[in-house]
């Protein structure tokens, strides 16, 4: 187990039935509030041996705390991924299906070098929806996906079957 899966284990909190009847809610704010669990994340989402990547791109909004810090932390730039209607400009969308309703994630193009390598993080994988649709909008731009990054997968969701070949590094699988 590496440091940071240790420290996930102890802090991540379960609540059923949050926000709707039958889904158990997995907080992971535990985890950012303490300063070494959190510092332990970012180590281990920023080594560049799980895959090589020029860039980090944020999933809104969870995924913007974890993206700004590994781009900080690896000296590579930031990418946010946008909840739908929030960007200017020439976007790109994909729409994808949520454990709980459906959603549009946007993407703005031409802020990097077509090819960079991009590593996509979030906070959880659960359906793949999420990430799914944000991996189409780096593709559309023209990067290259590198690799996945999370601090929780949900396995009994299935969705790593729903990322094709993408290399994808959990801190914990639960
Ligand atoms: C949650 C979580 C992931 C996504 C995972 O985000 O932060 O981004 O769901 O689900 P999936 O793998 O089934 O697609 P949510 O859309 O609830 O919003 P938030 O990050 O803005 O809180
Ligand atoms: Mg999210």
């Amino acid at each position: 187990k590496t440091p940071a899966a240790t420290h996930v284990h102890t802090l991540l909190a379960s609540y059923p039935d949050f926000p709707q009847p039958g889904i158990l809610f997995q907080d992971l704010n535990p985890v950012f509030a303490n300063a070494a669990a959190f510092r332990s994340i970012i180590d281990e989402l920023s080594d560049q041996h799980f895959g090589q990547f020029d860039a980090v791109a944020g999933i809104e909004a969870r995924g913007f705390l974890l993206a700004a810090a590994v781009g900080y932390a690896a000296n590579v730039p930031v990418l946010a991924v946008r909840k739908g209607g929030k960007l200017p400009g020439t976007v790109l969308a994909e729409e994808y299906d949520l454990e709980y309703g459906s959603a549009r994630l946007e993407l703005e193009i031409g802020q990097l070098e077509p090819g960079t390598r991009v590593l996509v993080v979030d906070d959880v994988l659960a359906t793949g929806g999420t990430i799914a649709a944000t991996a189409r909008l780096i593709e559309r731009a023209g990067y290259r996906l590198s690799g996945v990054g999370v601090v929780l997968e949900l396995t009994g969701l299935e969705g790593r079957s729903r990322l094709g070949d993408s290399a994808v590094h959990a801190i914990i699988s639960i």
